[in-house]
């Protein structure tokens, strides 16, 4: 099977004895993640056991197939973070952003959010489903199972689904979390479906688990590939040649500009559908990277801003800030090979003074000059830049970007001295709105 392609060698602007220094900083890191491996979900690293956990897949897969049989035309996510961020960012990605307009054989909705509006939205939509006797079930994901907005909202989609279920409403739940988390003692009392997040896996890192693994199974998401195309890029990515390592090889590109005052990372991608990823990736890179450091007695803060990017759409809003504004970007230059369609300009002469040499052209082909147009543009400039290249949108290949991408942060983490698997600063936030709600 083909892989995403990475290059890096002329356009990252970091030179090779850089380069050289920072593999070698990284062994040890990656000779931890290689022992990891054997270690299943023991280890800070757990994220990488969950392409091999082949009990989680089936105990996803049997729970698709028994809620299947309800026929579903519909399932609202209800989360917020990587609990949604990592299904939508996979469903979108596959299926593309009109998916619910295509009238699928299961749409998805996600609650990830308390903005009233948008959930008043999502719940009517739900009714007229409910009224029309069709079957909607949620599926309430949250790692910690305390998280203020979740709850809130699983327990308006819970009432709903009452009203028109009754005392059956419990076959149309499903709870996502771990294992013996108050949600779950709570979803067991009711007998809603279960299904457990491991333990040192968190929410950024568990989109390969069930947390994404059964909403993505149900609309027909093929999670096999998915997994498989995560596991297969695993050995290229704890290669210690750096050469061959494609989240070392970022992860140090993105430290050695860090260290030059560049510090914010754009995923600049060519393909509207892969949105979603760079939102699922934004908040990877923003949890994982933006933190507090201690050292001898003071606090540093570090961090690398992740924004996201969209050709051509942006080329036509912040292309003029990239280009002439302050060098402070790094850029990952993310476009698939092969579309799902392949639209062509009809040949309308009249037009041709409009703008030449349009007649006939695919707009994948046009697609693809502006990208090569952009790319000379940032080398002129000078700008620092890697490219991916997907062969396809497959979950193969969405599988392998993910697992690429959580490596990298791991590497990132390393090199900048930080722990990417925690986010105490958001915990805060929680605390502090439990507090308000408690008096209000
Ligand atoms: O990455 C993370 O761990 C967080 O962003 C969580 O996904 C987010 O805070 C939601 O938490 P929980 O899954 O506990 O509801």
């Amino acid at each position: 099977m083909a892989s995403i392609q990475f290059s890096y060698q002329t356009s990252c602007l970091v030179n090779q004895e850089s380069l050289d220094e920072l593999n070698k900083r990284l062994l040890p890191e990656i000779d931890n993640l290689q022992q990891s491996q054997t270690q299943a979900y023991d280890t800070r690293y757990a994220f990488l056991n969950v392409p091999q956990d082949k009990k989680a897949l089936q105990c996803t897969q049997e729970l698709i197939n028994e809620k299947q049989k309800l026929n579903p035309q519909a399932i609202i996510v209800i989360g917020i973070g990587g609990s949604c961020l990592g299904p939508r960012a996979v469903q979108e990605a596959l299926f593309g952003t009109f998916y619910n307009a295509h009238q699928p054989d299961v749409a998805i909705y996600y609650a990830d959010t308390v903005d009233t509006d948008y959930l008043y939205d999502i719940l009517l939509l739900t009714e007229q489903l409910l009224i029309a006797q069709q079957t909607v079930l949620i599926n309430i994901i949250s790692k910690s199972g305390t998280t203020t907005e979740t709850i809130a909202n699983a327990q308006i989609f819970i009432e709903l689904l009452k009203h028109y279920y009754d005392d059956e409403y419990h076959h149309y739940v499903i709870v996502t979390t771990d294992k013996d988390s108050a949600l779950w003692k709570l979803a067991g009392s009711k007998s809603f479906a279960r299904l457990e997040i491991p333990a040192r896996v968190g929410g950024r890192y568990s989109v390969l688990s069930p947390v994404g693994l059964f909403a993505l199974g149900l609309i027909g998401v093929d999670i096999t590939q998915l997994i498989a195309g995560a596991q297969s890029i695993i050995t290229p990515c704890l290669s210690k040649t750096l050469a061959e390592n494609p989240a070392a090889m970022a992860a140090s590109c993105l430290y050695s500009h860090h260290t030059r005052g560049i510090d914010i990372h754009d995923s600049f991608f060519f393909s509207l559908d892969l949105e979603g990823v760079g939102k699922w990736y934004r908040q990877l890179m923003g949890e994982s990277i933006g933190k507090q450091k201690k050292e001898h007695n003071s606090i540093t803060r570090v961090g690398i801003t992740p924004t996201v990017s969209l050709g051509s759409s942006d080329l036509h809003s912040v292309a003029q800030l990239y280009l002439a504004g302050p060098i402070n970007r790094f850029t990952s230059f993310i476009r698939v090979k092969k579309n799902n369609s392949d639209l062509v300009v009809p040949e309308y002469p009249e037009y041709t003074t409009l703008v030449k040499s349009l007649e006939k052209k695919s707009l994948p082909d046009i697609m693809n000059a502006i990208y090569h147009g952009t790319i000379i543009a940032y080398s002129k400039t000078k700008l620092p830049f890697i490219e991916i290249v997907l062969p396809e949108k497959t979950s193969y290949y969405v599988g392998q970007f993910l697992q690429y991408s959580m490596i990298q942060m791991v590497y990132l983490g390393y090199l900048l001295g930080i722990n990417p698997f925690d986010q105490p600063e958001v915990e805060l936030y929680k605390q502090e709105t439990r507090k308000i709600l408690a008096h209000e």
